[in-house]
């Protein structure tokens, strides 16, 4: 088993609150692993420090091997992280087209072409609405696009941050079908939840985090019956 991606004693402070305290795991090469645990555990705040947008005070962090402990989030990004934020942070005035063509980045036409039908293969309404501007979608097709506009760069690692936040039941299991979708196609995704029910039953493996720290990693299935007992399902904390 390959590790696309793997996080060694991460510690991820602000100033003196300390966020994330030496938490490891790894991501298996083609599978999903969803990151749960309720509001304030340190899902982000691990996120910001595996995708260099928190320096992270300690850890190592590799992608396919190469260590990026350390690197700038855009210099990760080249290496093949793409995060998709919790804010979405499309560029509001510009279309959707023209979102998924900063996510493209620098490229021949053709394989431009080729990556923005590829998003519109994966997310049709994108297709139909590829004029308008990203700020008028609404909160279920921006969190679409956010992800088509990551998927563009084509990384290795594509990591999640509540993709379901705020949207209706329907938009997320739309979404988390599209997760084991490009899953089964061969990306690797690290997504975090605290609505576990939610991402679940697509992850392979779950990484259970509590105060910074893991409580439980393993395969979906087993994290599944810790999260029950302890109440993490639906986000809430019992
Ligand atoms: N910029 C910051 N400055 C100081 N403390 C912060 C900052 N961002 C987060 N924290 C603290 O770090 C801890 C972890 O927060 P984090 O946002 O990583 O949790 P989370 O698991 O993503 O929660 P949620 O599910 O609500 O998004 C919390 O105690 C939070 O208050
Ligand atoms: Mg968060």
């Amino acid at each position: 088993m390959t590790a696309a991606l793997e996080i060694e004693n991460l510690t991820v402070a602000y100033g003196n609150v300390v966020a994330v305290r030496g938490v490891s795991f790894v991501v298996p090469e083609r599978q999903v692993v969803a990151l749960l645990g309720a509001n304030g555990a340190g899902k982000t705040s691990l996120l910001g420090g595996v995708s260099g947008l928190i320096r992270a005070s300690s850890g190592r962090v590799r992608v396919g091997g190469v260590d990026i402990s350390g690197l700038p989030a855009q210099k990760v990004a080249r290496r093949g992280l793409r995060l998709v934020p919790e804010s979405r942070a499309l560029f509001p005035d510009l279309t959707v087209l023209e979102n998924l063509h900063v996510g493209a980045g620098r490229l021949h036409r053709a394989e431009r072409d080729r990556r923005v039908e590829r998003a519109f293969d994966l997310f049709p309404v994108l297709g139909r609405r590829s004029r308008q501007a990203a700020g008028t979608m609404s909160g279920g097709e921006q969190q679409m696009l956010s992800i088509a506009r990551s998927l563009a760069a084509d990384p290795r690692v594509l990591v999640l941050d509540e993709p379901s936040m705020g949207l209706a039941p329907m938009v997320v299991a739309s979404i988390v079908e599209t997760i084991a979708r490009l899953r089964d196609e061969g990306l690797t995704v690290l997504v975090a939840e605290q609505n576990a029910r939610a991402v679940l039953p697509v992850a392979d493996r779950a990484v259970l985090m509590a105060r910074g720290q893991v409580l439980r990693e393993g395969p979906a299935a087993e994290v599944r019956e810790q999260v029950e007992a302890e109440g993490y399902l639906g986000g809430a904390t019992l």
